[in-house]
């Protein structure tokens, strides 16, 4: 049996009478990097924000590891280990990389202040935040201010600031979005390195990021699961390729 991290069953949310999610069955396998495509207007953030409870859902169930947390509030699924990255932005123009990696890890800590009346801790924390740097290949930019770094290294800062959390499953919203195509790239690579040893599941438009780095990719269209599988399985699939195309083989209309 699939060892499953995440699971929705049934998963619904009404805005008004209008159904942005649809009786959503998702299985998250431990370990993979798993898609969650479609359409504009599918329900792709709208998931998102039911499973890290910024919004509450209208029926169905949301399971992980095999806990129910359906009715959980956002702060314990955090606790939990869900961490939704870009999700604000996450990071302060004005400090330092290293200061920035340093107040997640202040976060992670909360409220036990006595920590911060050693020195040895606060180097302990350091040597921390540097090691978080060096998974995201930004170490030797520690010093700089955030506000000066080229926008794709600003976003591997905010996964360093996500990893900061411990996160079990990482929530990634459209990571590449605007991104240059060098950028795209070096962010696409880095997410493939911190995947190690987590679970990923990301909204993501780019073709090539899915095919490139993705285990599982479920379709969402009009709130509902279109199809689900590999990328070489949803991708030579007709109802796909017609949501995306407009015509079942793909054609110009
Ligand atoms: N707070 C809201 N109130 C009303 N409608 C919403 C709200 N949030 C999203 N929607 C609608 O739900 C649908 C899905 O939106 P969204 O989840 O953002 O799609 P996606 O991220 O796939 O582009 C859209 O039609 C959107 O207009
Ligand atoms: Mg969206």
């Amino acid at each position: 049996m699939a060892d499953v991290i995440l699971e929705t069953k049934r998963l619904t949310k009404e805005f008004k009478g209008f159904t942005a999610v649809n009786n959503v069955d998702l299985s998250v396998q431990r370990g993979h990097i798993h898609a969650l495509i479609g359409p504009n207007g599918a329900g792709k953030t709208t998931c998102f924000n039911l499973l890290t409870k910024f919004l509450g859902p209208s029926s169905g169930q949301i399971l992980f590891n095999g806990r129910d947390i359906t009715r959980a509030r956002p702060a314990q699924v955090a606790r939990m280990g869900i961490i939704r990255s870009f999700q604000i932005s996450a990071v302060f123009p004005h400090l330092t990389v290293l200061q920035n990696v340093r107040i997640g890890l202040q976060r992670q800590l909360g409220t036990s202040f006595h920590f911060w009346r050693s020195e040895r801790s606060l180097q302990q924390l350091d040597a921390r935040a540097m090691a978080l740097l060096g998974e995201v290949d930004l170490d030797n930019l520690a010093d700089s201010v955030t506000a000066d770094l080229p926008y794709g290294r600003k976003r591997a800062l905010e996964i360093a600031t996500t990893l900061a959390m411990e996160p079990e499953l990482m929530l990634l919203d459209e990571p590449t979005q605007g991104m240059g195509h060098e950028d795209v790239g070096r962010v696409t690579a880095l997410i493939k390195k911190v995947a190690q040893g987590r679970t990923i599941l990301m909204v993501e438009h780019n073709m090539n990021v899915v095919s490139g780095i993705c285990d599982r990719i479920s379709v969402l269209q009009r709130g509902a699961v279109l199809a689900e599988g590999s990328y070489a399985e949803v991708s030579k699939n007709p109802q796909v390729i017609e949501a995306y195309m407009g015509t079942p083989d793909g054609a110009p209309a």
